[in-house]
This record gives C-alpha cells, sequence and structure tokens, in this order.
C-alpha cells in the first residue's frame, strides 16, 4: 500500500490542529500496516513554483498540436511537476494536511495542485477523448482544521469544494474529510469547550478513516 502524504502547513505539530489529525492518522495507518509505503512532502520544504508561462507550454500546447516539440526552458520548467507528479501516481491513497485559510486551501497547497495536475503528468487529455487518469489514486483523504463551522454545502467553505472538484476532474470520486472545525475564536463565537470536543471526534474519526483506507486499498488490490 503507498501513501502520500502532502502537508501544506507552516507551524510545527505541537501548534497545529491539521498537522495532529495527521499524527492520529498516520499513527494508526503504521500501526495496523507497519509495510506501508509511505511518501511525506511537506510543502513548506519542497516549495512549488507558481504555475508559468513555460509550463503552460510545454503542458498544454502538444494537446492541441501534436508536433509541437517544447523547448529545452518548456522542459525545464516542468521538473517540480514530473517529480511530484510521479509521487501522487505511484500512490494508492494521497493524504492533504492543511488548514482553511481565507476560507479556502492555503496557497502553497493550490501551487501544488497547479503544479501537477497537469495534462500527460496525472492524466491524458485530448478534446476528442476527455480525461482519462495516468495515476491509480483510489482516494483523497482530507485533513483539515478551521476556526469557523461549516456546514455541508455552506458556501462560504471554498476548500473542500475545491478539493473535491480538482481531483474529482482526474476521475477520484473518493473523498474522505476529517474536519477539526470551530478552533478559533474569531471564526467562532463557541466556547474552548466546543473547540476540544471538536478536535477529540476530528482525531477519532482520523483513526477510523486510516482503518477504512486500508481496507478498501485491500479490497480494491483484490479485484
Ligand atoms: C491566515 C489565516 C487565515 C485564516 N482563515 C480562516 C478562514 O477563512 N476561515 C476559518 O474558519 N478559519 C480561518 N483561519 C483559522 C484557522 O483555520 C484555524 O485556526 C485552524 O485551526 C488552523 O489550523 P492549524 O492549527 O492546523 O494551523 C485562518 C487562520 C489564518 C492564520
Amino acid at each position: 500500500m503507498n501513501v502520500l502524504h502532502v502537508c501544506a502547513n507552516p507551524k510545527p505539530t505541537e501548534e497545529s490542529v491539521s498537522k495532529q489529525l495527521a499524527a492520529a492518522f498516520f499513527g494508526k495507518l503504521i500501526e495496523l500496516r507497519p509495510d506501508v509505503e509511505l511518501v511525506n512532502t511537506d510543502l513548506y520544504d519542497e516549495k512549488p513554483p507558481f504555475y508559468s508561462y513555460e509550463l503552460y507550454k510545454s503542458v498544454w500546447y502538444p494537446v492541441f498540436d501534436e508536433t509541437y516539440t517544447p523547448s529545452k526552458a518548456e522542459e525545464m520548467a516542468q521538473n517540480y511537476a514530473v517529480k511530484q507528479a510521479e509521487a501522487f501516481n505511484a500512490a494508492d491513497v494521497v493524504v492533504l494536511t492543511m488548514p482553511m485559510w481565507n476560507f479556502s486551501v492555503p496557497a502553497i497547497m493550490k501551487a501544488w495542485m497547479d503544479q501537477i495536475l497537469c495534462p500527460n503528468l496525472t492524466f491524458t487529455g485530448h478534446p476528442a477523448e476527455g480525461v482519462k487518469p495516468l495515476h491509480k489514486v483510489k482516494s483523497v483523504v482530507l485533513l483539515v482544521a478551521s476556526g469557523g463551522v461549516y456546514k455541508e454545502d455552506d458556501e462560504r467553505d471554498a476548500l473542500s469544494r475545491q478539493v473535491r472538484a480538482a481531483f474529482g476532474f482526474i476521475g477520484i470520486d473518493s473523498l474522505e474529510i476529517v474536519w477539526a472545525d470551530g478552533q478559533n475564536a474569531l471564526f467562532n463565537m463557541d466556547s474552548d469547550v466546543r473547540k476540544e470536543m471538536a478536535m477529540e471526534a476530528a482525531i477519532e474519526t482520523a483513526e477510523d478513516i486510516a482503518e477504512l483506507e486500508i481496507e478498501a486499498v485491500a479490497e480494491a488490490v483484490a479485484e
């Protein structure tokens, strides 16, 4: 079982709710499957570049013009994306750890998504054929912490919608969300008791989802 963990949080674990969810998730996962092949990408250590014109040309021009040959500079603009896409394509499960910032994913996570969600890296895209996955990812697990509380379909939540839509676009329909909400009084007027309870519940859910992911991957392999 191959798992890719991508973390977008500059804080140390003891100060970060989402990183504590990740610690619970991977603690359980490794306890149950000590042989798991885990690749960790800390985006603050391996910072993604912003999407460039060179990257755009190198990945999209050949989709519409088979004869297009990217220049050396355009090829080089793919370096980060290619390395990250390889790790992504090899994974059975991808775990994304992040806080909610300004109602969406942290910019560094969005930059990583822009790098890997490119034609001929994680999917093939041709106008006549549509999108076909080049990866084998069975599900994405989202470990998120937020100050406020967002019920399902809350239109302020651009984070889970974006993650669901972006990975759904490349054929991943299974998104498991573990959400420690109500963690910041500025966004949530509830008491500290609510905060502690939400975090404890999310940690339990993280451990349960780890177990479910192991079962789901084992079932998929057996098929
Ligand atoms: C720059 C910044 C922006 C934030 N924006 C939001 C927001 O839009 N909505 C929200 O509910 N919480 C927001 N928060 C609060 C965090 O999501 C919350 O404190 C969360 O617990 C942080 O996760 P962490 O402890 O893993 O870093 C923001 C915090 C920061 C630092």
